[in-house]
């Protein structure tokens, strides 16, 4: 059995392990080391700690064989934070003169880098996600950035042919993979060029880390991301790393946990009158549903939906016992937040994005109908 043919639950278990050696630990514990013994000439593998660290290079092997299972060449990088990731591809693509087309409604700081970009003589262009929207703006072009699953609409946009039309049109594509993970869509397979992860999410999946990555077959566009990690120094600790990567092998069994429990509240959140605007790429009936059930091999573990107002979304997120008010999703314990909350997403003052943990899903549902009861009643 080759590497391609192992299930993704084996995979996630066994990425990145180094070779067995006895007495050794499986996955070796991290290491903490701001340089590393380096007589005579100053040649790698490790160096200074900023360049690299075996912690690292663990991790980086890991998220490989799941991004890009059986190939040999392609090459991750991680970095202190998704943002940095995301900043790592961008900065280092792009120069003063180029074009980029970024998503009008993808992460809430995107709007920042539109400015940062800007600012450096980069022209922004903007498509919403779905519908390929992308496509009018290509011309010229010398970055398409995309996100979808799209963060917190959940629209979906077809990677495979945004990838063979920007290519034709002479731009690369780099592909925000954060909410999918490379278990829910492999963005390389899809022949983007770039897939981008905040690992803070799902990959990490216990809301304990800040972690981000960039996976990439072009050796020279590798080259160049990793030039810019050091230019910047955004780079993890050690120990952070290793959590990732304890918490990897676990990603098939969380993944799978929260996305059919996700579908399943989905499906009940549908007979309900008092919700509206219900989004899961899973649902049969999404308008996402046919690109993503092309592209996507698990439709990931958010859920988004409006409540009648402001008033109703914040007495039903007060009602959740089972569900913590916070942001950021992906994680085992359940979140959901009001997203109009931060002022960033053109979204309805009642909109809730909702992602969904490993509890039973029978204990999580009923608390949302609970929750969705009691914030009617005093309506
Ligand atoms: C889709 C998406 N991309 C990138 C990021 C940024 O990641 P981080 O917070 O790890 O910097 C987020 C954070 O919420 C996100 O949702």
């Amino acid at each position: 059995m080759t590497d391609q043919e192992y299930g993704d639950g084996t995979r996630a278990v066994r990425a990145g392990l180094p070779e067995p050696v006895k007495y050794e630990p499986t996955l070796p514990g991290p290491v903490f080391a701001a340089h590393f013994h380096l007589p005579g000439e100053p040649t790698g593998p490790y160096t200074y700690g900023r360049d690299e660290n075996p912690t690292w290079t663990h991790l980086e092997r890991a998220i490989g064989e799941l991004e890009a299972p059986g190939e040999e060449g392609v090459e991750t990088l991680v970095f202190a934070s998704g943002m940095a990731a995301i900043s790592a591809v961008l900065f280092s693509q792009l120069k003063a003169g180029d074009a980029v087309v970024l998503p009008t409604d993808g992460y809430q700081a995107l709007p920042l880098l539109h400015e940062q970009l800007r600012a450096y003589g980069v022209e922004v262009r903007t498509a919403p996600t779905g519908g390929d929207a992308q496509l009018s703006v290509l011309d010229g072009a010398g970055l398409l950035w995309i996100e979808t699953p799209s963060n917190p609409g959940l629209d979906v946009c077809d990677v495979r042919r945004l990838v063979r039309e920007a290519h034709a049109a002479g731009a690369l594509v780099a592909v925000d993979n954060t909410l999918a993970t490379p278990l829910g869509q492999r963005p390389l397979a899809l022949g983007a060029d770039f897939s981008v992860a905040s690992d803070t999410k799902g990959m990490t999946g216990h809301g304990d880390v800040l972690l981000g990555h960039v996976s990439c077959r072009d050796p020279r566009r590798a080259a160049e991301v990793r030039r810019w990690r050091k230019i910047v120094g955004a780079i993890p600790g050690p120990m952070e790393a290793w959590l990732a990567h304890r918490s990897l092998a676990t990603l098939q069994l969380r993944i799978d946990r929260q996305c059919s429990t996700a579908l399943a509240l989905a499906r009940t959140l549908a007979e309900r009158a008092d919700v509206t605007g219900l989004r899961y790429p899973g649902l049969p009936d999404d308008p996402s549903h046919a690109v993503a059930a092309r592209q996507m091999r698990r439709f990931g573990p958010v859920v988004s939906f409006e409540l009648a107002d402001r008033e109703r979304a914040e007495r039903f997120l007060e009602g959740l016992r089972l569900v913590d008010d916070a942001t950021s999703f992906g994680g085992v314990r359940s979140t959901a937040e009001r997203r109009g909350r931060w002022g960033g997403d053109a979204v309805a003052e009642g909109f809730i994005r909702f992602s969904v943990g490993a509890e039973d899903p029978e204990d999580l549902i009923a608390d949302v109908l609970r929750a969705l009861d009691e914030a009617g009643k005093t309506d």
